[in-house]
């Protein structure tokens, strides 16, 4: 499936102003707490979507912010949002692979962006945010887990991709399919085009990031599960997600 055509066709689905999907609960706060004290920082967001990530941000006082994305539709939900909001958020259309920067930024983030890009594409990007980055800027991306295909058979909610007859080291770059639940029993299609750990730390290492990153490997913990246990538990203590925090 066509990733542009899945996000174009779903942007008004994705359009949240607060916590809705597994993600939103597993993984997004995590990554804001990785951004730190963003007061006063400009920041990338590659793959911004409808600018969820982007808003949080900005309501925590971040100043020059360009949100990218492939997807037309989730630019004009974000567009949207902001005739609303007036955050002063900048949004771009633009496949990521394709785009020059043209300033620096103190912090690059890309939430699930790269589970869309195929290693060499990948590398590509790694470079253009090495290069984009202030010395000491940092970068932080969350992908889905390596292991998560492979660990989590069932394609069931909350969160699933289909894995079927495909194996870690040789499917490299092959597109699984899945979907990821939000909390009101909606789901939402989502993509993992697979690569190892390796994948990820070669490649850093390729583009200029030379300094050790920082990972974190996120699951359903205790304390979600008791907030709600029909939605999280079947996923409590399962790899689902890892943020990778690096600097230049
Ligand atoms: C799972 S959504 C996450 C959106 C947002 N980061 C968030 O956390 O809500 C992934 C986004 O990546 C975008 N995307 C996929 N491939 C892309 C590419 N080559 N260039 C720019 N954006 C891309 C999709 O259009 C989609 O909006």
């Amino acid at each position: 499936m066509d990733t542009k055509q899945v996000y174009n066709d779903n942007a008004q689905k994705w359009l949240r102003l607060k916590p809705s999907s597994l993600s939103d609960f597993t993984a997004r706060p995590l990554v804001f707490d990785a951004c730190g004290d963003v007061t006063g920082r400009s920041i990338l967001d590659i793959g911004c979507g409808e600018g969820y990530c982007a808003r949080e941000l900005k309501n925590r006082g971040a100043s020059d912010y360009l949100g990218i994305d492939l997807s037309t539709e989730m630019i004009a939900a974000a567009r949207s949002q902001e005739a609303i909001d007036q955050y002063g958020i900048e949004y771009l259309a633009c496949n990521i692979v394709e785009f020059t920067p043209t300033r620096k930024f103190d912090l690059c983030i890309a939430v699930f962006l790269f589970n869309y890009l195929q290693v060499e594409p990948m590398q590509k990007v790694f470079s253009m945010v090495y290069d984009a980055l202030k010395p000491n800027g940092n970068f932080i991306f969350s992908v889905p887990h390596p292991f998560f295909p492979f660990v989590r058979t069932e394609q069931s909610a909350p969160f699933y991709f289909e894995s079927s007859n495909k194996n870690y080291f040789s499917d490299v770059n092959k597109k699984l399919e899945g979907e990821i639940w939000k909390r009101n029993g909606e789901s939402l299609h989502v993509q993992c085009v697979h690569k190892t750990f390796s994948d990820y730390f070669d490649n850093l290492k390729l583009a200029g990031f030379n300094k050790m990153p920082e990972i974190k490997e996120l699951t359903v913990t205790p304390e979600l599960a008791k907030l709600d246990e029909t939605f999280f538990s079947p996923l409590l203590n399962e790899p689902l997600h890892v943020l990778f925090k690096v600097s230049k």
